[in-house]
């Protein structure tokens, strides 16, 4: 899969690009580049400083610098405060009854959901579609596995590139999961200054693609052995013109949840 347009990086100080940001270079898919002044004229381009990947947004008022950090901030303060396995997410995953259940995440995004469910016990691949947050992704997870208390945790998670439509469709029947998870883009009607930087960066890269939506649920419906659980903001409508079977709420969210 490649980025359109070309993606540059930038590299601060370091000597040697693990893999599998190495591998991208090499492969033309990432090209690096060290003039700053034309990087600041692009939307956006990545940086490799202080061992960590970062995507660098070039917005019309300033620069955002972006990069995901499960072992601090506010994937520490979930892990730690966010309520277990009665929050919402992981009871409409099922995971407070069935701990064991094997959790695929097709809309991976900046690893937020999949790290909440990894947290309370979930084994789970993820997949993301757009190579960039993928490698956000991977490079985030890469520094948690260093990481005494949380590496178990990132050891949970198996992250895969790709587009979760074919992913899911190439499955044998022994990997089909017990839980697809659907957390698909929805338009923001906030003016841009008001929207977290993680939803501006997935807004960028990802766009607000919807046709995909309905491939992707009826296929998520197809594969799964026991429920589809989709995300959805509190008022909005369902993905689809299928009724869930129930849904569980959160203050502006709503999982709908469809038992197969
Ligand atoms: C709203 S974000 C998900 C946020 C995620 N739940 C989190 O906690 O960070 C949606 C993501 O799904 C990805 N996506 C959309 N359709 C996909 C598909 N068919 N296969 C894989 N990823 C997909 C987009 O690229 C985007 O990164």
């Amino acid at each position: 899969m490649t980025t359109d347009p070309a993606t540059y990086l930038f590299i601060e100080g370091e000597t040697k690009l693990p893999e599998p940001i190495a591998h991208y270079v090499e492969q033309a898919t990432f090209v690096i580049s060290d003039d700053l002044l034309f990087l600041k004229n692009q939307d956006f381009f990545l940086r490799y400083s202080n061992q960590t990947l970062s995507l660098q947004l070039n917005t019309q008022k300033q620069a955002l610098l972006f990069s995901i950090d499960f072992i601090g901030g506010k994937s520490n303060h979930r892990r730690l405060y966010g309520g277990g396995k009665k929050q919402p997410l992981a009871k409409a995953c099922g995971l407070d009854k069935h701990p064991s259940w094997q959790v695929f995440d097709a809309t991976g995004g900046v690893g937020k959901d999949a790290f909440v469910l990894a947290s309370l016990g979930a084994k789970l691949t993820l997949c993301e579609k757009n190579l960039i947050i993928y490698n956000l992704l991977i490079d985030a997870l890469a520094r948690a596995n260093q990481d005494n208390e949380i590496s178990e945790i990132a050891d949970r998670i198996t992250a895969i590139n790709g587009d979760s439509v074919e992913v899911l469709a190439n499955l044998i029947d022994e990997q089909k999961p017990d839980v697809i998870y659907l957390d698909p883009m929805y338009p923001h009607r906030k003016k841009s200054a008001m929207i977290k930087k993680d939803m501006q960066v997935l807004q960028v890269l990802a766009g607000h693609e919807t046709i995909n939506n309905v491939q992707l649920f009826e296929q998520a419906i197809k594969t799964v052995r026991k429920r589809v659980v989709v995300k959805r903001p509190k008022t909005a409508d369902t993905l689809t013109n299928h009724s869930p079977s129930y849904c569980v709420e959160s203050v502006n969210t709503r999982y709908d949840v469809y038992v197969k």
